[in-house]
C-alpha cells in the first residue's frame, strides 16, 4: 500500500464522524448480552449496574461470549450484589469458576469483591484510576468498566477493538508495537456523549462484522471511512507476530478411590490452577514434566496419555494411575497430603479444572 493511500484517507477521515456512525449502528443491531443494557433501555435512563459490568469484563478476558454467558447467568443468580460475592467462601468461588479457566481471575475476582464490599461501602469506584487501584483489575478491565458502568471516555482496547482501528487506520505495525498507535486512534475516535455504548459497538462490530477472516465490508456501517479497505488489505491487519511454538509437558494424575470415595487435594495458592481442588498429580507445570512418582505405595492400573489439554503456554499430555489396593488408611493418607476424600457420584459438583474434570471422567470409566 502506498503511504499516500494511507494517509490520505487517516487524515480526513479520522474523528467522530466514526463514532457517529459506529453508534448508529449499534442502536439498530447491538447484540442481546446477558450483562448488557440496550441502547434502547440506556435511552430510557436504565443505568448499568457496575457489578455485572465488573464481573462480566472480567469472565471475558480470553473467553468467548458464547462460554462467559451460562457462567455470568449462574454467578449473578447465587451472588446478585458485590457484597453477596464478597461474602462467599473463595472455595464455593473457585468451585463455580471450575471450567471458565485462567484462575488466578476467580482469586483476583474474591479479592476485589471484597476491597469493594469492605474499603468501598459495597460501590464501585467510578474513575479509570479508582478501578485500576483495585487488586486484580488491570489497565483493560479498569477502561472498560469506567466506560460502560460509568460512562466515562476510557479507550477500551480488546482484541476486537485492536483489529477494527488497525483496519479503519490501516496500521500496519506488528503487534504487540502497534498498540500505543491503536490506543491513540481510539482515544481520538472517542465521542464524548457514549463513550460506553462506543466501546461495545466496537466489540460488537470486531466479533460480527469485522472479523478476522472474510470481513464482511459490504455490511460494515464504517467501511467508508476503513484506510484498510480502501487499500485492499483488510483481511490482511492486525500484523500478527509469528507464533510461537508451544512447549509440550507430560505428567500423571492419580486416581485414589476407597468406598466410594476418591482423595482430592487443594492446590497451592500460587501457581498453575492456583487454589483450586484437584486430583493429586506428580508435580508438572508450565515449566516442566512431572516425574510419574506414585504418592503412595501399591498396585496401579496406568492409562497412558488419558488426557490432551492445551494451555495457553504449553500443551499437556496426562496420564492417569487408578489405585488398585492395598486397603489404606484414609486418615492417614489424608493428613500425609492436606486432602480430602470426595463422594465419587458427586464429582461434578467439586469444581474441577477443567484438565482434572477430564481425567475424573476417564478414571470413571476405568474403575
Ligand atoms: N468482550 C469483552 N467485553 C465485552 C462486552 N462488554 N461486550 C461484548 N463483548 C465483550
Amino acid at each position: 500500500m502506498s503511504v499516500e493511500c494511507r494517509e490520505k484517507i487517516v487524515d480526513e477521515r479520522a474523528g467522530s464522524p466514526i463514532a457517529a456512525a459506529l453508534l448508529a449502528h449499534y442502536d439498530a443491531h447491538a447484540r442481546t448480552l446477558a450483562w448488557r443494557i440496550s441502547p434502547q433501555q440506556r435511552a430510557a435512563g436504565v443505568r448499568p449496574d457496575p457489578y455485572r459490568v465488573w464481573l462480566s469484563e472480567v469472565m471475558l478476558q480470553q473467553t468467548t461470549v458464547a462460554a462467559v454467558t451460562a457462567y455470568f447467568n449462574a454467578f449473578t443468580a447465587r451472588w446478585p450484589t458485590v457484597e453477596a460475592l464478597a461474602a462467599a467462601p473463595a472455595e464455593d468461588v473457585l468451585a463455580a469458576w471450575a471450567g471458565l479457566g485462567y484462575y488466578a481471575r476467580a482469586r483476583n475476582l474474591i479479592a476485589c469483591a471484597r476491597a469493594v464490599a469492605i474499603e468501598h461501602g459495597g460501590r464501585f469506584p467510578d474513575t479509570e484510576a479508582g478501578l485500576r487501584a483495585l487488586p486484580g483489575i488491570g489497565d483493560y478491565t479498569a477502561a472498560a468498566v469506567a466506560a460502560i458502568a460509568f460512562d466515562r471516555p476510557s479507550a477500551v482496547v480488546d482484541a476486537n477493538v485492536e483489529r477494527v482501528t488497525a483496519r479503519l487506520f490501516a496500521i500496519e505495525t506488528p503487534l504487540p508495537a502497534a498498540r500505543a498507535a491503536i490506543r491513540a486512534k481510539v482515544a481520538q475516535m472517542l465521542p464524548s456523549d457514549r463513550p460506553g455504548d462506543f466501546a461495545q459497538a466496537m466489540m460488537d462490530l470486531g466479533a460480527t462484522l469485522c472479523t478476522p477472516r472474510n470481513p464482511s465490508c459490504l455490511l460494515c456501517p464504517v467501511a467508508a471511512h476503513c484506510a484498510a479497505r480502501a487499500c485492499g488489505i483488510a483481511e490482511s491487519l492486525p500484523v500478527k507476530p509469528p507464533k510461537k511454538a508451544k512447549p509440550h509437558r507430560t505428567g500423571t494424575a492419580w486416581w485414589i478411590e476407597q468406598a466410594g470415595q476418591v482423595l482430592l487435594v487443594q492446590r497451592a495458592d500460587k501457581g498453575m490452577l492456583g487454589a483450586m481442588r484437584a486430583l493429586p498429580d506428580d508435580g508438572w507445570s508450565a515449566g516442566r514434566n512431572g516425574d510419574a512418582v506414585a504418592p503412595i505405595p501399591g498396585q496401579w492400573t496406568h492409562i497412558n496419555a488419558a488426557v490432551a489439554h492445551v494451555f495457553t503456554h504449553f500443551s499437556l499430555e496426562l496420564s492417569l494411575a487408578l489405585y488398585r489396593g492395598p486397603q489404606i488408611d484414609k486418615v492417614a493418607i489424608e493428613n500425609l497430603n492436606g486432602a480430602s476424600w470426595w463422594p465419587v457420584e458427586r464429582i461434578a459438583e467439586a469444581g474441577l479444572p477443567t484438565v482434572f474434570a477430564k481425567a475424573a471422567r476417564i478414571a470413571i470409566q476405568h474403575r
